[in-house]
């Protein structure tokens, strides 16, 4: 049982409409790792709470509750891997992405940060009025407001639920592009071992000039200063060829890669569970 690995599934309230797609590839995942020799249990976050014995080798994880990801850093800090590190998966709150991509100097979409209880000066609109904290998880956390009015009343409805801290950000257009990757960056131009990014289907694409090389390269120096060796996310394409990054997540769907990326993904694992370097 030397090999024993956990996988950490995603806590379903953190994937709206995405949950089967979420269980999939953590499980196909856990597939290939057992084809490699790996012992894999899977457990739901709240399972891993309540453990107090019986701790595995390595873990891979998608879960994302503040709670869990505590529970697992003590692991880590006791010399178990963790594939993503759960200091790197608390990095994608919105709010402290934007603070460490900001130190990082790393190209971000601007975004302010506000408290929801204050009305600030919207500037220039429409605006995204964005939850400060986790991802999307229900409605009005990722909210489209083209008047001050629908920006006030976004962030009274976020007070409302709690929610203290929002992000603001200038919409912009073009084409919105998703993009997937494992890894950190060893191919000849530095992008990340395994990467793949296509047009967002739900779009009237305009056809802007597109650079894949500034597109891999902007995602490998996003997902390394955050810590992030599964990972996903989203940009936009402009009409003057440049790339705005929107978003970073940790270990996403990868719906439409799931054989090809779980297989990736269980590679990547086995060499860094090994002892393999990032
Ligand atoms: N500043 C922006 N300009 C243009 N479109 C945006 C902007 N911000 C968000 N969007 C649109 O909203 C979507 C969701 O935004 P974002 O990725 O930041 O939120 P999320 O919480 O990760 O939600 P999801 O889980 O749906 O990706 C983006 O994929 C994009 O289509
Ligand atoms: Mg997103």
């Amino acid at each position: 049982m030397s090999r024993v690995c956990w996988g950490v599934f995603r806590e379903s309230t953190h994937s709206p409409g995405r949950e089967s797609d979420d269980t999939e590839i953590l499980r196909l995942t856990g597939k290939h790792l057992e084809a490699k020799g790996f012992h894999v249990e899977l457990k739901t976050a709240k399972e891993v709470v309540e453990v107090d014995e019986g701790w595995p080798r390595f873990v891979f994880l998608m879960c994302e509750r503040l709670e869990v990801l505590d529970r697992l850093r003590t692991l880590e800090v006791s010399g178990v891997p963790h594939v993503n590190s759960p200091r790197a998966v608390h990095n994608t709150y919105r709010d402290r992405m934007i603070a460490v991509l900001d130190e990082a100097n790393v190209p971000f979409i601007p975004s302010r940060v506000v408290a929801t209880g204050e009305s600030p000066e919207p500037g220039a609109l429409p605006v995204w009025v964005k939850r400060g904290d986790v991802h999307n998880t229900q409605e009005g956390d990722v909210v489209f407001a083209s008047t001050a009015g629908e920006v006030e009343t976004a962030l009274r409805r976020l007070a409302g639920r709690g929610i203290t801290r929002a992000v603001l950000q200038p919409h912009v257009t073009g084409d919105l592009i998703k993009f997937y990757g494992v890894g950190a960056g060893g191919g000849p131009h530095r992008e990340p071992p395994w990467f793949r990014w296509f047009y967002h289907k739900d779009q009237k694409l305009a056809g802007h000039p597109m650079d894949q090389r500034a597109l891999a390269r902007l995602v490998r120096r996003a997902a390394s200063a955050l810590g992030l060796e599964v990972y996903g996310g989203d940009a936009i394409a402009t009409a003057t060829g440049d790339l705005v990054l929107l978003d970073v997540n940790a270990w996403p769907s990868f719906a439409l890669y799931r054989d090809e990326a779980s297989a990736a993904i269980a590679s990547y694992l086995a060499l860094r569970f090994a002892g393999g370097r990032r």
